[in-house]
């Protein structure tokens, strides 16, 4: 059930399949014909949560700030389920394929589901915060690359990833395309407010599926905490780095401002994350046993079992033969493939209904 005003232009909106740009070295691939066009009955987009803060020294003038901004698309004919697409700093990822192919966000309006791309408080559109933000500019080009898993050092490209590594314009595309991120435990109980907010008021849908990706998963799992109605149906995490753990389990949190988790929650809450019908722990190739963020995702996956969930960590390379699969696989050239085992997961778990 979306809040959407019974327009009396219910005239579908065709979104044509374009490519973004054409520069010189514009190579945006996939310059392809779709099949059948995507048919909408309405996009549009909101804000969410949030506070109003009054003037220290005036109180008759006041700030409404650090609300989440949501962005919605509607299909003609839609699904119950609703994918919530959360990244953690840039809604790009789920809007294209790293070659400018078709993202996330288009393979699942096709597919007639409702996309919501969500910016929690402070990022991307909601940037209209509360406190003073700042950006201070790091030279992250060549992390980002080992980060994202496109191979084991800058430009040394794991020989069978899926990006397309002879395209310069495709490596600036990814490496450029983000927001600030505000990795630290306030910020992220600050965002995962807003988006509790956002889920149990139906403006989200009554079926609500996360689509994440990285620190986006750790906002996700506390979301279904703070949550107090069922409407979260799933939570999908791509690479996801930082999980929520219930206090009695000998979990350390993180140190320091605690960017990326351990969050440790009372046991009772974190039972919340055992209702929630069905999460799935998605890891790329080329991950080892031993990296950190995989080894929680099993502890993580194991203790909301325990507690009679429904939780399971995939190795999309070795479990699902997704060779060259990245941190970000939803934008990866085989992204077809890794939409279809969401695909899977969603009619398995009886999220692919109509209404
Ligand atoms: C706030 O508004 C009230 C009522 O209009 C007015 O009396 C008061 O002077 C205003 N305060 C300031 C600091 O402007
Ligand atoms: C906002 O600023 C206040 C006061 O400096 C601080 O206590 C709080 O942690 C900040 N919130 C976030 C989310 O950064
Ligand atoms: C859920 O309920 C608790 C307890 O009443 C409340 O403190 C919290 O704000 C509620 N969460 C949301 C997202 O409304
Ligand atoms: C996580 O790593 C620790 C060692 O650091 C190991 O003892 C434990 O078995 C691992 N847990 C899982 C679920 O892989």
């Amino acid at each position: 059930m979306v809040a959407i005003p019974k327009s009396p232009a219910l005239a579908a909106l065709l979104l044509t399949a374009l490519a973004s740009q054409t520069g010189a070295e514009g190579a945006d691939a996939a310059r392809w014909t779709p099949k059948k066009p995507i048919m909408l009955r309405q996009s549009g987009g909101f804000t969410i949560g949030g506070k109003v803060v009054p003037h220290p020294l005036n109180p008759n003038m006041t700030l409404s700030c650090d609300h989440g901004y949501v962005e919605y698309f509607t299909p003609w004919r839609p699904r119950r389920t609703s994918i919530v697409m959360w990244h953690s700093s840039s809604t790009q990822t789920f809007q294209n394929r790293w070659d400018g192919g078709e993202g996330f966000k288009d393979k699942f309006l096709r597919r007639e589901y409702p996309v919501y791309l969500w910016d929690g408080p402070r990022v991307g559109r909601a940037n209209w915060a509360c406190n003073a933000t700042y950006y201070v500019p790091d030279y992250r080009d060549q992390g980002n690359f080992v980060a994202w898993n496109f191979g084991p050092a800058f430009k040394e490209w794991w020989p069978d990833v899926q990006f397309p590594t002879e395209s310069e314009y495709a490596w600036q595309q990814a490496t450029s395309s983000r927001y600030v991120e505000y990795d630290s435990e306030a910020s992220v109980n600050l965002e995962t407010d807003a988006a509790a907010i956002a889920a149990d008021s139906g403006k989200l849908g009554k079926s609500i599926v996360y689509l994440t990706n990285s620190a986006s998963g750790l906002r996700a799992q506390l979301t279904a905490v703070k949550s107090n109605t069922t409407n979260i149906k799933g939570i999908v995490c791509y690479e996801s780095y930082g999980y929520v753990f219930p206090d009695n389990a000998g979990i350390a949190p993180g140190a320091g401002l605690n960017p990326f988790g351990p969050i440790l929650v009372p046991v009772e809450e974190f039972k919340k994350l055992a209702k929630v019908p069905a999460i799935q722990f998605l890891w790329g190739d080329h991950r080892d046993d031993s990296f950190v963020f995989l080894n929680q995702s099993r502890q993580a996956a194991a203790l909301i079992n325990q507690y009679g969930g429904n939780a399971e960590v995939i190795m999309l390379g070795r479990d699902k033969g997704l060779k060259g699969t990245t941190h970000i696989a939803f934008a990866d050239l085989h992204n077809e493939k890794v939409a279809h085992l969401l695909d899977e997961f969603l009619s398995e778990n009886k999220l692919d209904r109509y209404h």
